[in-house]
């Protein structure tokens, strides 16, 4: 049946799609170097507020987005040109094609206001006391870091380098409710990750899982055991969608806040392959 082959094709493509992650940031031709030195702060403060904040936090210290000081410091100027013009392939960091290299520059004077160092104010717990936190809560039943680990959630091996530490927790406490949005950086080809849907078929039976395909007549659902099924929609009975569930458990009452301080120290310290 060829559409089967198509959408498991899909499927692999889109797993595909997050390995490549690994290999962000795209390197495209660098374009003519911006000159931060020629930036101005303030109009750089509004500019970001307008299109960086709602992932990077208004202080550029992170959220669905990661931490941004000292960035420009680190990456070189031209290399943050290049990722605001061009985003980060197979990541939710789009590509800004309307900014010009000015307002770029003036982003980047903006960003090197902040001082780098008060970054590491921000995560508060013991990364130690965390990476055995997370030995013993299960994590890795579901997840993987560095090829060790289950693939029911998403890989975590660079998380540290995806996300601030805020939006980390509230993923532990709250799964679900901000699932990772993913695209090839376009806002328009946003897809939500690990979206759950509950399928029931004619004779009855039921079927829970995460979505990782889909096309008119087949949707492929991924269930708890990382057991895949394709499903053809016109034999289903009903077909509904469970926005803000997930399979990981919440664990808001598992930690006390103290370990779930650790615990987000430590997967701050994720931050893949230099
Ligand atoms: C829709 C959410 C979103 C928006 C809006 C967004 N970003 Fe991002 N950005 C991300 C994510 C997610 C990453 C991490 C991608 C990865 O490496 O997996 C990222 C990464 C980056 C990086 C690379 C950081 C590093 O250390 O490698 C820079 C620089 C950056 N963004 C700047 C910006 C700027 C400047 C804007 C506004 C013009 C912006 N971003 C808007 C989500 C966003
Ligand atoms: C039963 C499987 C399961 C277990 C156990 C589990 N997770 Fe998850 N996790 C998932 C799934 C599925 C997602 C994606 C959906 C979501 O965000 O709710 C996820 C999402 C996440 C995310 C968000 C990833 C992103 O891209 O922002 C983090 C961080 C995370 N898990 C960390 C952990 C840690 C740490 C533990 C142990 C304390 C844990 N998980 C235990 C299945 C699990």
């Amino acid at each position: 049946m060829a559409f089967l082959a198509s959408v498991f094709a899909f499927a692999a493509g889109h797993k595909g799609a997050a390995a490549a992650q690994q290999s962000a940031p795209a390197a495209s031709a660098p374009s003519k170097s911006a000159g931060a030195a020629s930036g101005d702060p303030a109009r750089g403060k509004s500019l970001f507020e307008q299109n960086c904040s709602s992932c990077h936090g208004v202080d550029a210290t992170g959220g669905e987005g990661p931490d941004l000081h000292g960035v420009p410091a680190s990456l070189g100027d031209e290399a943050v040109v290049n990722i605001i013009k061009h985003g980060i392939r197979g990541t939710a960091m789009p590509m800004f094609f309307d900014l010009s290299d000015k307002e770029a520059a003036d982003i980047i004077a903006f960003l090197r206001s902040f001082d780098a160092s008060a970054t590491a104010g921000t995560v508060k717990g013991d990364p130690k006391a965390g990476k055995a936190l997370y030995e013993s809560s299960g994590c890795s039943a579901c997840h993987m870091i560095e090829g060790q680990g289950g693939s029911v959630g998403p890989e975590l091996t660079r998380i540290g380098a995806m996300r601030g530490p805020t939006s980390l927790e509230d993923r532990l406490i709250d799964p679900g409710a901000n699932l990772p949005q993913n695209g090839t950086g376009f806002y328009s080809s946003k897809w939500t990750e690990y979206l759950m849907f509950r399928a029931v078929e004619k004779n009855g039976h039921v079927i829970e899982g995460m979505r990782v395909g889909e096309d008119s007549f087949v949707i492929v659902l991924k269930d708890g055991s990382g057991k895949f099924h394709a499903l053809w929609r016109p034999d289903l009975r009903s077909l509904a969608q469970e926005p803000g569930k997930s399979l990981m458990p919440s664990f808001k009452s598992a930690l006390s806040p103290a370990q779930m301080d650790d615990l987000v120290a430590y997967l701050m310290t994720l931050k893949g392959a230099q």
